[in-house]
């Protein structure tokens, strides 16, 4: 056995208790109250939980987005997720203008290779759909890509039409693919930021005022309809507000397979941040936009009650001082979207089971075990059992921590939690058998994460 972890509580989605738990070659090897057999290492674990590692199914490493680049590439970003305790992420690929799906693929697969420190999958965003990219759909899903994004919103960039969302999810069904829609209505969206700007409403507050929760409602109720037409599955990503929580939640009761995600930013911020004095206010433009407070309730709701199955970040970081600033002058300049990836476990504890809105299992649930099935990494990933990988997190639930741009190791300077406090902290993390986060120290090495192969998507999985 290579390593013995003693003395912890084994938390997974489902249960919780105290045991020992082995590995060796990178996979847990056993489970029992007292391991007897020696290791070549044991690290006790007296204290704390003993999870499956975080998995973020929503990142942007590294994208040319809005005129720039996210900040951090898949070094700075996969390292900042250890930090934070997630061991596994899935980011976009994105087809660019006259690229193939397998071109958009190698694109992302070269971004990755020799940097990223923990395993990574990718989702392939579709923006222009040819018969040679519908041919290509099987072909992604045998490569191990079993997701696919449509944007219904970012007009003559990355939306497509609703045609062709219905051919995606007819074709990704046949494949066994999921298919994630970024629910806005890009039409709307687009005469509303040109109204703002051609009266000279020009400030981060309007990135918000022209993207109501309505488009993002509309869309959405929009995207499960067209669904439903085909008999494909859903997932709805960055789900923001009230509006959209009602549409997945009327599908769902009426038994369709649509799924949703929501963030910790549309959980913890809201509308009031984009009043910030001066040019703060674009630190939080992403889309969809914060929203009014009154829907952080129905968000917690919505993860309590099952109708939100997973969170993740969409974790897309541009600086302040150098990227966020390309929209001085212009809120559709500012490049969209804000980091995350580093503290998504610390605030969904922190401000879920600590501050009793959800279980602990359902958190575990939430952040890792769900997503696992839903995107065909289950039980490789999303779980502690024998013959899992043994990416695993030591949380110590009692250690305090401040969140703030100072300390935090995304490649971004600021964040939007800055002063956020809490407690709960990822004390040692293992990617595949190996500690990569020991006392607050990374001991990792770049190139280390692999690329994860995903299963097609099913139903009962
Ligand atoms: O503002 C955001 N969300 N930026 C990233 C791209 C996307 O739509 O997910
Ligand atoms: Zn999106
Ligand atoms: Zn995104």
């Amino acid at each position: 056995m290579d390593i013995k972890i003693a003395n912890g509580t084994v938390v997974t989605a489902t249960d919780t208790y105290r045991a020992d738990v082995g590995i060796a070659k990178g996979k847990i090897t056993q489970i029992a109250k007292k391991i007897k057999e020696s290791a070549k290492e044991v690290i006790d674990a007296k204290g704390y939980y003993v999870l499956p590692g975080g998995i973020d199914m929503h990142t942007h490493l590294d994208m040319p987005f809005g005129g720039t680049v996210s900040s951090d590439d898949f070094e700075t970003g996969t390292i900042a997720a250890a930090f934070g305790g997630t061991t596994a992420i899935v980011d976009f690929a994105i087809q660019g203008q006259g690229m193939t799906l397998r071109d958009a693929l190698n694109t992302w697969m070269e971004k990755a290779e020799g940097k990223a420190v923990i395993d990574y999958g990718f989702h392939v965003a579709i923006c222009h759909l040819t018969k040679e990219v519908m041919n290509e759909i099987p072909e992604m899903v045998a490569s191990g890509v079993s997701s696919f994004k449509c944007f219904l919103a970012y007009k003559g960039a990355l939306m497509i039409d609703d045609g062709a969302l219905y051919q995606v999810l007819l074709k990704a069904k046949k494949a066994g693919a999921l298919v994630m829609i970024h629910a806005e209505n890009g039409d709307v969206l687009d005469v509303l930021i040109n109204d703002y700007l051609s009266q000279g409403k020009t400030g981060p507050k309007y990135h918000a005022l022209s993207r109501p929760p309505a488009a993002e409602g509309e869309a959405t109720g929009r995207g499960i309809a067209i669904a439903q037409m085909t008999g494909a599955p859903i997932y709805i990503v960055h789900l923001s507000c009230k509006e959209a929580l009602d549409k997945v939640k009327e599908a769902r009761d009426a038994g369709l397979p649509t799924f949703a995600e929501t963030c910790p930013q549309y959980l913890l911020r809201s509308y009031q941040n984009y009043l910030e004095p001066g040019f703060e206010g674009a630190k939080y433009v992403m889309s969809p936009p914060l929203r009014d407070k009154s829907n952080w309730d129905v968000l917690w709701k919505g993860l309590t009650s099952g109708d939100l199955q997973v969170v993740s970040t969409d974790h897309c970081p541009f600086n302040f001082k150098g990227q966020k600033d390309l929209g001085k002058d212009s809120f559709a300049a500012i490049p969209n979207g804000a980091p995350g990836i580093e503290h998504r476990l610390m605030l969904l504890f922190n401000e879920g089971v600590n501050k009793k809105r959800l279980g602990l299992n359902r958190f575990v649930d939430l952040v890792s075990t769900a997503p696992a099935k839903l995107f065909g990494l289950f039980p490789q990933k999303g779980t502690v059992a024998v013959g899992s990988d043994a990416d695993l997190v030591l949380f110590d639930p009692k250690a305090p921590f401040e969140i703030s741009a100072k300390t935090h190791h995304q490649n971004v300077d600021y964040t939007p939690y800055e002063g956020f406090t809490g407690k709960g902290i990822p004390k040692v993390v293992f990617s595949n058998g190996q500690v990569i986060i020991r006392d607050s120290e990374f001991v990792g090495r770049p190139g280390a994460g692999r690329f994860l192969k995903r299963k097609p998507f099913r139903l009962t999985a």
